[in-house]
């Protein structure tokens, strides 16, 4: 389509004007944001129905000055040293950071938009003459459908009463090679190519929220969850590109030698919603998306931890086994999941009285030991009038609808249901108040929500999901709300909790479908894995995709859903989730028990040891928690992302780093004796289990790994703080002493920080946290508040003793270490391979407070 710019206008807050294509005329606004940030509208100048704007993904949008002015026929926007340049016919633009071209709309001229059309503008085929005959009519009625292209797939029509009304356009970044993100699909971390000479994939990326049974690997067809989010990468600078659209959306990427990565994006309909981050760093973009599109939520300590998981613990005597297990094998653990067999007849809210006749009191045993209990809450429900959520939902007149406005209907697990439709604030509000205690009979303040299904899955309905033209609020089409339907059946979820604790206790919400914002609501998790070493090995991609998309607490089912894991297969799954940010172990019914415990030694060991490695970093994945609901930036990131500047990176995906600290290789084959591990040499690595500095050659390193052992690498610069006790739960740690990793650099510096609120309530947001930086430099280790503006006075009682300060890649022994009053501190000193291990033994301070210390008579530092 030949598109051109008829008029533009400035204004403080927006840039707007007029364009057209083939007669139909449109109207578009630009808007600068901070953050180096800028959103591309279009709208239509007649509407025949309104076009759908996904508001709920939009959490803040601040705008920024900017200049401008005509040169070389072009409109040029000038913000920082960012430049907008926007060309008149065709209409076309361009964006450009420090003079280098970064991202552009429309250089290929794929910009293509499908108004709404009243009968009389039918496309030319379309248009039965006069005179005509019956097979002629017959033929395009088929071809066609009753009105403007009606669609049948697998026996399913979609009736399209309002007609065609897609949407696409082409988006290039130049001088990239790597574009990510685009979740969620199962394949690799730097996307494939689907077009264009040596396209690895036949079909573009799509995203449309789907309940796919045992999805298959390397394979860009939609999955449950869709961030149209996409980055690009190149040494020195990033971008990164939204389109604000829920629904059904298909992306072809094509790698060029010139070099330049072409995408093209098209959806089924929905608006021109455009965001475009020009960062230059990946931290930048990280920062304005969740800005934008909201913050990680801080999760509770409790959600970071162990959580065990099965379709299903069939009897309260059952889960409260497994649960004293726990404690009779020594694994800690904190959460236990009961999912749909635990209710009356799958009947959401409600118990199964037989198998589950004391919920409290079930609940009440695990809470003693600090431990919590989450239920699986799906969006369908059972169609009973018998039923209080039903026969109130519908009287409520709250379900998605039929074309006639009739309720619909569908089968999912309890057989015949209907779904609330959470775009109503109707149906949101009464789904919340479902989860005050009063409604939700047996539910007690350490009950937690796991919400599935909510692609929504369909069983009876086309590819298992909601027919496109039901109608929801507003007489909203559901092809127009798809992949925001779990998003805010997990946004109600999220606010009925804060209902029930009346804004006190931190909600934890784990979704299976999630979109543009869902990680102000909670966690997300890969969906139906297998239990096979491929799947273990996907998780990595999988995670850092949905990590830079904002969805930065997310794992994937440990053990692998379907199938039965052997021992060593689930050995190395414990050993690489305990490093992921969701650790939770899953499988589905038909599957053999799997509890740590029934494969006997050495494999309770190891399940044990791996587990342990996880609490013992609670205080530094907590940490990073924080750090993503402050900025952004994932827990879990790409070896990329920490060494951006290092090409050999850009495409890896089978090793990733924890944090900034620790970098994490799986063991991803049976009977694998070594792996070999790629250290950036930009930074000095030690082994993380003996403290022994790594020496690798040209960047690589081959660990032994017997089955105690994966490749986790400490990072030389960083400080890891942990708590080394073992306890039944995290809760239990609550007031135990700290260990403080020091990992010095080359030239034996090191910093890091440490996060610690009361894990569990909104308090931290009145101050009432420890937010420090540790230092080691000048033969000096201190602690520092951050931000240093702000006096802290914390309350908590989380305000607990360092314990150990383990100084690692130190040249020589020191001969004295003193405390800031001048006092000498207990310490011991190991020779690991070339340097030494430097250990103070209760060094007098506590987490929050501001302290030094000094090592004296060290000529060497
Ligand atoms: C879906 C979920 C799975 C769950 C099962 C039964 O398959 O993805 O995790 O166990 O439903 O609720």
């Amino acid at each position: 389509m030949d598109w051109t710019m008829k008029s533009i206008q400035y204004a403080p807050n927006a840039i707007t004007g007029q364009v057209d294509s083939l007669g139909d005329e449109f109207s578009f606004e630009f808007n600068i944001l901070a953050g180096n940030n800028v959103r591309f509208r279009l709208h239509e100048k007649t509407l025949l129905h309104p076009r759908y704007e996904a508001k709920f993904s939009i959490e803040t949008l601040e705008t920024a000055v900017y200049d401008h002015q005509k040169k070389d026929g072009l409109e040029i926007v000038t913000f920082g040293s960012s430049e907008l340049l926007i060309a008149y016919a065709p209409f076309s633009f361009e964006f450009k950071v420090n003079g280098k071209s970064q991202i552009a709309f429309n250089k290929n001229g794929y910009f293509y938009y499908e108004p709404y059309r009243a009968e009389s503008k039918i496309p030319e085929f379309a248009v039965v003459k006069e005179g005509e005959a019956d097979e002629k009519l017959n033929e395009i009625k088929t071809k066609i459908g009753k009105d403007l292209g009606s669609e049948s797939f697998g026996g399913k029509t979609d009736s399209k009463p309002r007609g065609a009304s897609s949407i696409g356009f082409d988006i290039t970044f130049p001088n990239s090679k790597h574009v990510f993100g685009i979740p969620e699909h199962a394949t690799s971390y730097s996307l494939k190519s689907t077009r264009g000479s040596g396209a690895e994939y036949t079909e573009p990326y799509r995203l449309y929220n789907l309940d796919v049974f045992e999805y298959e690997l390397d394979n860009p067809m939609a999955l449950y969850g869709a961030v149209p989010f996409m980055l690009s990468h190149k040494v020195g600078s990033s971008a990164g590109f939204l389109w604000l659209n829920s629904a059904e959306m298909w992306i072809d990427v094509e790698k060029s030698t010139d070099p330049s990565v072409k995408t093209h994006w098209m959806a089924e309909s929905g608006m021109v919603d455009l965001f475009f981050f020009l960062g230059p760093t990946q931290n930048g973009i990280f920062n304005s998306f969740t800005k934008i599109t909201g913050r990680p939520q801080l999760p509770q300590q409790f959600a970071t931890t162990y959580h065990q998981c099965r379709w299903n613990y069939n009897t309260e005597e059952d889960a409260l086994e497994v649960d004293s297990n726990f404690d009779l094998y020594d694994i800690p653990y904190d959460v236990l999941w009961l999912d749909i067999e635990h209710t009356d007849g799958k009947r959401y809210f409600t118990w199964d009285k037989v198998k589950f006749p004391h919920p409290k009191e079930m609940q009440n045993k695990l809470a003693n030991k600090g431990r919590k209990m989450i239920t699986i809450i799906d969006p369908h429900i059972k169609k009973d009038d018998n039923y209080h959520v039903s026969k109130k939902a519908k009287e409520l007149d709250i379900f998605v609808k039929n074309t006639d406005g009739s309720t619909f209907d569908g089968h999912c697990w309890p057989g015949d249901s209907n779904w609330i439709d959470y775009t109503n604030p109707k149906g949101r509000e009464y789904w919340a108040e479902q989860f005050l205690y009063k409604n939700y009979e047996g539910s007690t303040p350490s009950l937690y929500t796991w919400n599935d299904m909510n692609e929504p899955s369909v069983f009876t309905g086309p590819e298992v999901t909601m027919p496109k033209d039901l109608l929801h609020y507003e007489n909203v089409e559901h092809r127009d709300i798809h992949n925001t339907y779990g998003m805010l059946q997990h946004r109600s979820t999220f606010e009925g909790h804060l209902k029930r604790s009346d804004n006190k206790d931190r909600p934890f919400i784990l979704s299976r479908a999630f979109f543009v914002g869902t990680q102000r609501y909670g966690a997300i998790w890969t969906g139906d894995n297998t239990g096979e070493w491929e799947h273990l090995s996907m998780s990595i991609p999988m995670l850092l995709s949905v990590s830079i998309a904002g969805i930065t607490f997310c794992g994937a089912d440990v053990g692998g859903f379907f199938l039965n894991p052997d021992a060593e297969l689930l050995v190395r799954w414990y050993q690489l989730g305990a490093l992921q940010p969701f650790f939770r172990a899953h499988a589905h019914i038909d599957t053999k028990r799997r509890e740590p415990w029934l494969f006997g030694e050495p494999y309770t060991s190891l399940f044990r040891e791996a587990v342990i490695r996880r609490y013992k970093l609670l205080p530094y994945i907590y940490t990073l928690f924080s750090e993503a609901h402050l900025t952004g930036n994932p827990v879990m990131r790409s070896m990329m992302q920490e060494f951006p500047d290092n090409e050999l990176t850009f495409g890896m995906d089978d090793q990733y780093m924890f944090g900034q600290a620790l970098l994490v290789k799986p063991v991803s084959k049976a009977g694998q004796k070594s792996v070999e591990v790629f250290l950036p040499q930009e930074s000095i690595w030690y082994d993380y289990d003996t403290f022994e500095l790594a020496k690798p050659k040209a960047n690589l390193i081959e660990v032994e790994t017997p089955l105690d052992k994966i490749p986790v690498f400490m990072r030389g610069g960083c400080i890891i703080p942990r708590k080394d006790r073992q306890r039944r739960s995290s809760q239990l740690m609550k007031k135990d002493p700290y260990t403080i990793i020091v990992a010095l650099d080359s030239r034996l510096n090191a910093s890091g920080s440490i996060y610690v609120d009361d894990g569990s309530s909104f308090e931290y947001q009145s101050g009432d946290y420890i937010n420090s930086k540790f230092e080691f430099k000048d033969n000096t280790l201190s602690a520092k508040h951050l931000p240093l503006s702000t006096p802290m006075d914390v309350k908590g009682d989380f305000n607990v003793k360092i314990e150990r300060i383990v100084i690692v890649g130190y040249s020589n022994e020191p001969a004295a270490i003193k405390n800031s009053n001048g006092k000498d501190l207990f310490f011991g000193t190991k020779k690991v391979g070339d340097c030494f291990t430097v250990t103070i033994k209760n060094p007098e301070v506590l987490i929050g407070d501001e302290w030094s210390i000094k090592f004296k008579g060290n000529s060497k530092l």
